[in-house]
């Protein structure tokens, strides 16, 4: 599956830690857009669709959520829920997020720019697309 746990490295001392993040280096595409998740419910999965193209990186800025990721012939379950991990899905990944914990904060950094044409929100659809590669 095209999906990676990447071990930030954490510049830590007395004072606390610090992680950097840069295009090309630790995160492997160019970032051209951040956009972050709080306030959730447990109650409420999010996510449910695939990318025909974007690439993402997802880290727990605070608490914990599962991502179930699936793609057509295998699915996975991850626990994220440190902020010097962040876990890299590429294309075609089929994701769900869910049992986000109260106070939960999740951060996201994709590869482009937000395109609603490029989002596969159909489970069968997506199946479809998987299928005519
Ligand atoms: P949605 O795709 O439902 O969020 P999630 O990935 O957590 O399931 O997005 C919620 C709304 O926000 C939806 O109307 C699309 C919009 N949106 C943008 O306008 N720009 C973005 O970069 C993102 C991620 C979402």
């Amino acid at each position: 599956m095209d999906c990676k746990i990447l071990n930030f490295q954490n510049r830590k001392d007395d004072r606390g830690s610090l992680i950097v993040l840069e295009n090309l280096k630790e995160v492997p595409f160019e970032i051209k857009r951040v956009y972050y998740i709080f306030d959730t419910d447990p109650k409420f999965p999010r996510g449910a669709h695939a990318h025909k193209n974007l690439e993402q990186i997802l880290i727990m800025m605070c608490g914990s959520c599962d991502i179930v990721l699936d793609n057509g012939k295998k699915k996975k379950k991850i626990c994220l829920n440190r902020p010097d991990v962040g876990l890299y899905i590429g294309k075609n990944i089929w994701r769900e997020m869910k049992n986000f914990s109260y106070g939960a904060k999740l951060l996201v950094l994709a590869s482009d720019f937000y395109d609603e044409k490029e989002y596969i929100r159909d489970y069968n659809e997506f199946l479809k697309v998987l299928n005519a590669k």
